[in-house]
Parts: structure tokens; sequence; C-alpha cells
């Protein structure tokens, strides 16, 4: 048995010295993706959208909401980084890779794993813009309301989540713990 097995599945793991507990297992994650492939496959029936995943904590959701979408749709990727091996957002956002397809008069649906203060949506948002698309939505697994400082449209939101810190389901702590299929919240969050 390796280390990954005995983690994935339990009821609470152990990662860098905190102890998170499980919140949302597979089957709630996947009937909710499968939900949001549904409602965007009927609102882009005739179009052909792209998706573009915020790497690196979307690539597991978008994968799976990729396989949820029954219409013509493509893929392309943007790199941002603001966490660091913090748990607590810095606000700060660096661009590490760019997207590759060319998006004017595209119909973008931007994926992100999680919506936490809003500034990286904000900026995500303004960026996309400059591209000329003919349409721009977001998409994202969880949002944090309590969290968020900034006014983003949010089209699609899996689940609202409180304000605590999250891992699996690519989403990481010090970049560990993304692949935990299921979705774990932090037990003893910092006092601030
Ligand atoms: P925001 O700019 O504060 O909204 O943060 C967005 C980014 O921070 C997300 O794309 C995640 O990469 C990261 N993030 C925010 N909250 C969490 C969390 O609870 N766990 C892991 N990463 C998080």
């Amino acid at each position: 048995m390796n280390e990954s097995t005995v983690m994935t599945g339990t009821k609470s793991v152990a990662l860098r010295g905190d102890r998170f507990s499980l919140f949302l297992d597979k089957a709630k994650i996947q009937a909710r993706v499968d939900e949001i492939g549904a409602a965007i496959s009927q609102e882009y029936e005739g179009k052909v959208p792209i998706l573009i995943g915020v790497l690196n904590g979307s690539f597991m959701f978008i994968a799976d909401l990729m396989r949820a979408i029954h219409i013509p749709c493509e893929i392309d990727f943007w790199k941002l980084s603001s966490y660091g091996a913090e748990k607590v957002s810095s606000g700060r956002v660096h661009e590490l890779k760019k997207i590759d397809a060319d998006l004017e008069g595209r119909h973008i649906i931007i994926v992100e794993d999680i919506v936490d203060t809003g500034l990286s949506m904000q900026y995500i948002l303004e960026r996309m813009r400059e591209h000329e698309p003919a349409s721009i939505k977001v998409v994202t697994l969880l949002h944090k309301p309590e969290a968020t400082r900034v006014g983003v449209k949010l089209d699609y939101i899996g689940f609202r989540i409180p304000h605590l810190f999250v891992i699996g389901y690519g989403l990481d702590y010090g970049q560990q713990g993304r692949n935990l299929p299921e979705i774990y919240i932090l037990d003893n969050p910092p006092e601030v």
C-alpha cells in the first residue's frame, strides 16, 4: 500500500503538519460537475466555447468538466500564482504561463478551482477583455463568499464554502494535496 492509497478516501488527512477533514466526497463533486457541464452544454449549443483553465489548481476540475460538456469545445491553460506556500491569500497575482490560443471573437469560459479574495479573478477578467472575445463567463468549483473583497461576476459556482483553507481535487497546500480525489477542510484555522 503506498502513501496516497492511505491518504485518499479517508475521513481526515495530515499534510505538512496540519490536519484536514473530509468536506466534499467524490460523488458530491462529480454530481455537481455533471450539472454544470449540462448547463454549459445547453447555454452554448451551436457555439464552440473555449475553456481556459487557470493552473495549477483547476486541472482536475477542468478535466472532469470538459467530459461533462456534450457540445464541441476547446481548451487552453493560463498559469497564475498568488498563494505560495501560505494558507492565507496574499492578494498578489503573477503570470507564469501565457495563453497560446487566439481568443479574439471567441466564447471564453474561465475555469477556476476557487475564488477566495476575488483578486485573481478580477485580474483574469481584466486581461481576458483585452483579447476582445465574443463573450466571457466564469466557472468556479468553489467560492468563499466571506473572503471575497472585490465584486466579480461568477456565472457558475460549484459550491459556496466557509472562509477556511481547503485542499484536494487539484487544490494544494504548498504544492501538496492536489492528488486527493475529495476536498478536505482545515481543522484548526490560524488565529487572525
Ligand atoms: P484569490 O485571488 O484570493 O481569489 O485566490 C485565488 C487562488 O488562490 C485560487 O486559484 C487558489 O489557487 C488559491 N486559493 C484560494 N483559497 C484556497 C484554498 O482554500 N486552498 C488552496 N488554494 C486556495
